[in-house]
């Protein structure tokens, strides 16, 4: 398999590579946990970084994990995938009698692998089957599943939850109409040609009417939102002492979602101050190392455009005195 395009035919980069490393600090060696492999480009990178550093890559697309055992394959014993959901790290180092880890990376959503295959139905610019489950061998609904068996208001509701998108109800509408018309929306196109009719195309918009009912449908059906919070928590737990987890996240709720998890963890209670006790788990246990989230530079945003809404958040555990 070559390597896919990051979009408009240049070649794959890692999103935010060098800053992920400076916060990862890769040549302190040891275990890194790369939370969401995809195409295996971070992991390279922290591999060549130092001959001390091993990585145990997590993806829930066994065709990630198929090219990305490939593309690491010379890294030998200091690489391993495994085809599991990150939420379910505590269990899987467990099992693997690793603990003690120095980095945990997660850099969110789909690879270009997938946006790109069209057969995993992702994209509106191919024609296929209505899909977009990052586990294409797993037993999740698809996304034309979800919209023949949802009822209108809760269409509406996710579409305008997890895509930010103020035409939702008339969207969810017109695909309750269809279906009860007995032609459900069943592929890519059929869904974008039926956002674009309900809600227009204005010439300033800068990306296509359907992108944010895509985006929507994707979170639903992999349900990303679910379990990030404690997914934070566990690396956190599983780190060593001066460990680093670092995050990347490309939408608001999931931003909001990992920036709360860490201020938890650094110690910040969020409860009522009206409250006796704390309810929320502040602990601290992190240092923040990132007061703001990074973004990346005009030049990677121009280079590559999927980069666009990239947000990292870093931390680092705190050595116990
Ligand atoms: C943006 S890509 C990662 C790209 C990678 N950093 C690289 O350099 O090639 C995200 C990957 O995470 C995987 N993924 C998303 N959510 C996951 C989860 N909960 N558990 C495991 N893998 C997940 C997706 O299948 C996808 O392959």
């Amino acid at each position: 398999m070559s390597a896919p395009s990051g979009g408009k035919g240049a070649p794959h980069r890692p999103v935010l590579l060098l800053e992920s490393l400076q916060y990862l600090a890769p040549v302190r060696g040891g275990l890194f946990v790369d939370a969401t492999l995809g195409l295996g480009g971070h992991s390279e990178a922290i591999l060549e970084s130092s001959a001390e550093a091993r990585v145990l890559g997590f993806d829930r697309d066994g065709v990630a994990i198929t090219f990305a055992t490939g593309r690491l394959a010379r890294f030998g014993a200091r690489f391993r995938a495994v085809h599991a959901d990150f939420r379910e790290i505590g269990r899987v180092l467990d099992e693997a009698g690793e603990r003690d880890v120095s980095g945990v990376l997660a850099d969110l959503g789909v690879s270009s692998l997938q946006f790109d295959t069209p057969v995993r139905g992702f994209s509106f610019r191919h024609d296929a089957p209505l899909d977009m489950r990052m586990d294409a061998a797993g037993d999740e609904e698809t996304a034309a599943d979800l919209l023949a068996r949802l009822p209108e208001e809760e269409i509406a509701r996710l579409i305008f939850e997890y895509g930010e998108e103020r035409r939702s109800r008339r969207i969810a509408r017109w695909i309750v109409e269809r279906r009860e018309a007995g032609r459900p929306v069943g592929t890519t196109v059929e869904l974008a040609e039926l956002v674009a009719r309900a809600i227009g195309h204005k010439r300033a918009d800068k990306i296509h009417p359907a992108t944010r009912t895509f985006q929507a449908l994707r979170i639903a059906v992999n349900r990303e939102l679910e379990g990030l919070g404690g997914f934070v928590e566990t690396s956190v737990d599983l780190l060593q002492a001066g460990g680093r987890l670092v995050i990347i996240s490309f939408h608001s709720l999931e931003d909001r979602i990992v920036k709360r998890a860490l201020r938890r963890l650094a110690g910040q209670c969020e409860c009522d101050p009206r409250l006796p006790v704390c309810a929320c788990g502040a602990r601290r246990v992190v240092e923040i190392l990132t007061k703001r989230p990074v973004v990346p530079s005009d030049d990677e945003t121009r280079d590559n455009p999927r980069a666009r809404s990239a947000k990292l958040r870093a931390c680092a555990k705190i050595e116990q005195g």
